[in-house]
């Protein structure tokens, strides 16, 4: 197991056990990550609510909920009917083991191609998320509908953190999410977290332009066994790249 820690007691509690058996698709390696940004922010006072697009049977979505302020409030949407209907119960009962109170979050059955940004604001009760986790269909049409409505509720602050980025049976998703950055060049990729295995793949986290700094020499200090010092080039910038094993090929 990789020796990573999210400098959150009970989160790496979680992440040593229960979180891998809830069936779902992120890795550990990511969840470590994504919840010491969900500190950061914290540290930094930042609050706003949790987003999940794609929340399955409440893997990931559990384990940020677990860096939620008693005030913030985390939202999962799931269309909740694959592989069946049970889904929903399931994942309903992962939050109960996991402790989590069912008033701070809520379950919200629907299609993202359905709903309004004003829709998805109703159910943020800070009116804004301070960290949205993009998971759910991987086609054009669902992920720039999913990027939209992340856009639209994200706290100036926060951060949209994008699953099955360079998945190789996804080659081409990562186009779509070019195109949105296209579209919000006050947006940029501020980290890209590596795979652990060709399902739980690489993420990619995103900011505004000018909150990189906030979070970006933080990430690469507390991760620095995990830096992979290369980086990676994305529209014209080098962006922070973590894995789980960051050696260099030997060149002489
Ligand atoms: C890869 S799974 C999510 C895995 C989960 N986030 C994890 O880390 O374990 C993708 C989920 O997106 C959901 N989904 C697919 N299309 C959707 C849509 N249009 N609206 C809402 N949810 C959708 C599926 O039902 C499925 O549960």
């Amino acid at each position: 197991m990789i020796d990573i820690s999210s400098g959150h007691a009970a989160l790496d509690a979680f992440l040593a056990g229960h979180y891998l058996r809830i069936r779902g698709m992120s890795s550990r390696f990511a969840a470590a990550i994504c919840g010491h940004i969900m500190r950061r922010q914290t540290a930094l006072g930042i609050t706003g609510d949790l987003l999940e697009i794609g929340t399955f049977e409440g893997r990931f979505f559990i384990a940020m909920a677990m860096l939620l302020a008693p005030d913030e409030h985390g939202v999962g949407i799931d269309v909740f009917t694959w592989p069946s209907a049970r889904v929903y119960d399931h994942f309903l009962a992962n939050c109960a083991d996991a402790g989590l109170d069912a008033h701070s979050y809520t379950a919200w059955k629907t299609d993202t191609r359905t709903i309004t940004a004003d829709d998805l604001r109703a159910k943020l009760p800070a009116g804004a998320a301070r960290f949205v986790h993009v998971d759910g269909e991987h086609n054009v049409e669902c992920l720039t509908q999913d990027l939209e409505l992340a856009h639209a509720v994200l706290h100036p602050d926060g951060v949209i953190v994008i699953d099955d980025m360079l998945h190789p049976g996804y080659p081409t998703l990562v186009t779509t999410v070019l195109d949105y950055l296209a579209r919000h060049p006050e947006m940029r990729v501020l980290c890209i977290i590596d795979r652990e295995s060709i399902t739980a793949a690489a993420k990619f986290v995103l900011c505004r332009v000018d909150r990189v700094a906030s979070y970006e020499q933080d990430l690469m200090t507390t991760f620095a066994k995990f830096h992979y010092v290369l980086g990676a080039y994305v529209t014209g910038y080098l962006t922070l790249v973590l894995t789980p094993d960051p050696t260099l090929p030997k060149v002489d």
